[in-house]
């Protein structure tokens, strides 16, 4: 059978309910299994249950029935001290020891490393993220998108998967003909040293306020443009400026949020291959020309889908052109096993008609292509939204929240060692953390009230839990005990649902690269804290026989390891103190 859990209790589960499924002529992996499992919804259910609905279908039999019958079959292995059916899910009650005595020297031994996997060995993933455009303010957008990003990108790269970060920066278009003429004319070199990003976009929205009286700042635009793609030396060297100026300042937020490229090639990069490609499309015949002088490519259902304009009828390229040599590109440099695009859902339609384009032009691995979609972030307060719609200067937000956070510490905690330090830290990752922990799909409300609390399903918690653990462990003094604990006294309900929740942890990570959704993670990681937290105030941890000590000093310890590498995958940092 195939090995798909780091524990055995657990693969010995997903066999036994494979085996049971067989004999009623199903045929199924342990792997398919081991990620449809769910939390049963209500106390008293048990630790886990396996939805048998999937199965109705092929064996024409309503699913309450497939579960009893499933029950029937079910061989428990060890671990396991009851099943039952319950309303169409096989439910499962575990032995804690049993799991403890696993699981718990598992996490010790492997420490950061626990739930890692070579699942994604040889396996390269292209994640395209973040990609803001310069000369502009970073958008809310793009904020998101680099927080999943990065997410995503630590996530894979801890099962094994090799990933090439690639910044797709919006550095190509008109709008640069129009800038250049703009800086000529009001430009100031003052300025732009000192804050690059506000004067030129003040620029920018001056010159594009002055052209609605002046159409001549139009045609100034178009010939800067033109030369700009001709290569006039003048109008690169200004061009390659401010793309550095802006790079260097959007630097300054991604070392904030601890995110690395291994490429910048934004849409710049791809010009030169523009006319080679759409000259080999025309010559194959997946480019035609339309009456009114455009080269597009026709979708195969144009009600589903409008043709993908390669070439306009003035003879611009277009940010899909740019977007199709860069697949290529990628499929040659790389040879990705999947190509991920993090970016909003307004861009759906552009995905989807890039996706359907390539498979027309015949490359078998356009089905190596995903749209990792996302919704809107809203903002609550008028902190940012007074600043021009989505519009923020995000190095302002980021010390916005650091601010704020310092002085909640100030109060909280005066005697803190390194207080500017742990506001950083937890100021930065309220604001990834609230990004994270929503669904994709979802749009995200951002309330600062909410986002930096200390008490609700937030950052802040997560990470002051953490630092909780810490100080409980340098309050137990010693060595966390390695060998013959006695996991049996674990026996109290905190205790047995701290221990699931942390045993569950390698699959709440296979579940998170499945459906590349970091709220996966997030979510599990608030069940563990306030499993831990509930455990803290009832259970007298330290007290009391010292075998019971140890096997919960072990089990503290454990969610301290979890959390702390939970934290850095989710993007976030884990201050020992705060
Ligand atoms: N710069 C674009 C924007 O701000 C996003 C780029 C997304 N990536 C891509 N390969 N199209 O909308």
């Amino acid at each position: 059978m195939t090995k798909i859990a780091s524990q055995s209790y657990f693969q010995d589960v997903c066999d036994a309910a494979v085996a049971a499924l067989e004999t009623l002529g199903v045929v199924v992996t342990a792997a398919d299994l081991a990620t449809s499992f769910e939390a049963p919804n209500k106390k008293g259910f048990g630790d886990a249950a396996l939805p048998c609905f999937p199965f109705a279908r092929q064996l024409k039999m309503p699913p309450p029935k497939i579960a009893e019958k499933v029950a029937e079959a079910f061989h428990a292995p060890p671990a396991v001290v009851k099943v039952a059916p319950i309303s169409g899910f096989l439910n499962i009650w575990y032995d804690p020891g049993i799991v403890a005595s696993e699981v718990l020297p598992s996490i010790q031994e492997a420490q950061h490393r626990y739930g890692a996997s070579d699942e994604g060995a040889g396996k390269t993933v292209c994640m395209d993220y973040s990609h803001p455009n310069i000369a502009k303010p970073f958008g809310v957008g793009h904020l998101r998108s680099t927080v999943i990003g990065n997410s995503l990108k630590r996530t894979l790269e801890h099962r094994g998967y090799s990933t090439v970060g690639i910044n797709h920066l919006g550095d190509w278009g008109t709008q640069f003909g129009k800038l250049i003429a703009a800086f000529r004319e009001w430009g100031d070199e003052d300025e732009l040293l000192r804050e690059p990003i506000k004067h030129l976009y003040s620029l920018y929205v001056r010159v594009h306020q002055e052209a609605e009286s002046d159409p001549s700042w139009d045609d100034r635009g178009r010939q800067e443009f033109k030369k700009l793609e001709d290569g006039d030396p003048a109008n690169r060297e200004l061009w390659q400026r401010f793309r550095d100026l802006s790079l260097r300042e959007f630097g300054r937020v991604y070392q904030r949020l601890g995110v690395a490229f291994e490429s910048d090639a934004g849409e710049a990069f791809y010009e030169s291959k523009l006319s080679s490609l759409i000259e080999r499309l025309t010559k194959e015949g997946h480019a035609i020309e339309g009456d009114d002088g455009a080269l597009v490519i026709p979708m195969p259902d144009t009600e589903e889908e409008p043709p993908l304009l390669l070439r306009k009828a003035d003879g611009a390229t277009t940010y899909a052109t740019r977007d199709l040599a860069a697949a290529e590109y990628r499929f040659t440099t790389y040879e990705f096993y999947r190509c991920l695009y993090i970016v909003g859902s307004a861009q759906a339609l552009h995905f989807k008609q890039l996706f359907t384009a390539l498979k027309q032009i015949g490359y078998e691995w356009a089905e190596r292509m995903r749209h990792i979609e996302f919704g809107w972030v809203k903002f609550a307060d008028s902190m940012m939204s007074t600043r021009q719609g989505n519009i923020i200067f995000l190095n302002d937000v980021l010390s916005e929240a650091v601010d704020k956070t310092r002085s909640i510490i100030a109060e909280r905690n005066p005697d803190l060692d390194d207080p500017e330090n742990v506001a950083e830290q937890v100021g930065v990752g309220a604001i990834v953390f609230w990004m994270v922990s929503v669904k994709r799909q979802k749009d995200v409300n951002f309330d600062w009230d909410e986002v930096l609390s200390f008490d609700g399903r937030t950052g802040p918690y997560l990470q002051y839990t953490h630092a909780r653990v810490g100080s409980l462990i340098a309050r137990y003094g010693k060595q966390i005990p390695t060998s013959s604990v006695d996991y049996k006294t674990l026996s109290t309900e905190e205790e047995r649902q701290l221990l699931l929740q942390l045993a569950d942890w390698p699959r709440r990570l296979s579940q998170a690269i499945q459906f590349y959704e970091p709220q996966i993670l997030a979510s599990a990681l608030l069940d563990m804290a306030q499993a831990y937290n509930r455990f803290y105030q009832n259970v007298r941890i330290l007290d009391g026989d010292q075998s019971a000590v140890e096997a919960r000093i072990v089990l503290a310890d454990s969610l301290r390891i979890v959390l702390n590498s939970g934290l850095y995958l989710l993007g976030m940092g884990a201050p020992s103190r705060m």
